[in-house]
């Protein structure tokens, strides 16, 4: 360690050639906390929660907040810097039922996230990870469908668009091969997560498409 520098914090402790472990623990919590999730105590206050995972800058996830104060927010974001636009862009708009955190979304879900205490899981434009070798790093995989099913409260939404069609398809089997969720009908049209990417995209006219699933 160089003079005058303190000890990198214990998350950041890392051997090289070794990943670091995945980033589950909100904002006050001590790194490598574990134990499930009290969204009561961390939004201060009870009442539905929805999750969004991969939520960039946070447009998707602020607009929500500022149209259903009711429901408390999280955004799940991997990238720190996206992290801060996020939460900035939450605290210029005064918004206090939003918060953003720099967590691996996946591993989040799987670990911490408490049986059927979300109303919504949102997914949007989420990172294809086209070729074959990298594909066992895509979100949607029989594991994390089967944590995301449980942690939805019954009748609770899973909502995914990516412009990724043959991801789609991926994604469409896997959900659709998990017993505790089943497709909303219709949902593939009539609705836009009007987010940075889906914007970006619409204005490119390229080929998205959507879809909810709900759990039983
Ligand atoms: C293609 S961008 C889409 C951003 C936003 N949802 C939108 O539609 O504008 C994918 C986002 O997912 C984030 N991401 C990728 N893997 C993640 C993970 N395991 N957990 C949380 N966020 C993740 C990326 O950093 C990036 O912000």
């Amino acid at each position: 360690m160089r003079a005058g520098l303190s000890p990198a914090p214990k998350e950041f402790v890392t051997t090289p050639g070794i990943p670091p472990p995945p980033k589950i623990a909100l904002p006050g919590e001590a790194p490598g906390t574990a134990t499930p999730v009290d969204w009561a105590s961390f939004f201060g206050r009870s009442g539905p929660v929805e999750i969004e995972i991969g939520s960039g800058r946070g447009r998707f996830l602020t607009d929500e907040a500022a149209a259903r104060p009711g429901t408390s927010f999280l955004g799940a974001e991997i990238e720190v810097e996206y992290t801060r636009i996020a939460q900035a862009r939450a605290e210029k708009m005064g918004l206090t039922n939003v918060r953003f955190a720099r967590l691996d979304g996946k591993s989040f879900v799987l670990a911490r996230v408490p049986e059927a205490s979300l109303a919504a899981i949102h997914v949007f434009f989420p990172d294809p990870w086209p070729k074959k070798r990298h594909a066992k790093r895509r979100l949607f995989e029989p594991d994390f469908v089967r944590a995301a099913a449980r942690a939805l409260v019954p009748g609770g939404l899973l909502r995914v668009a990516t412009d990724n069609l043959p991801y789609f398809e991926a994604i469409r089997e896997v959900l659709d091969a998990e017993p505790a969720i089943e497709k909303v009908p219709g949902s593939e049209a009539g609705w836009s997560s009007g987010t940075d990417y889906e914007r970006k995209y619409e204005k490119a006219g390229r080929p998205m498409a959507r879809g909810v699933w709900r759990r039983r």
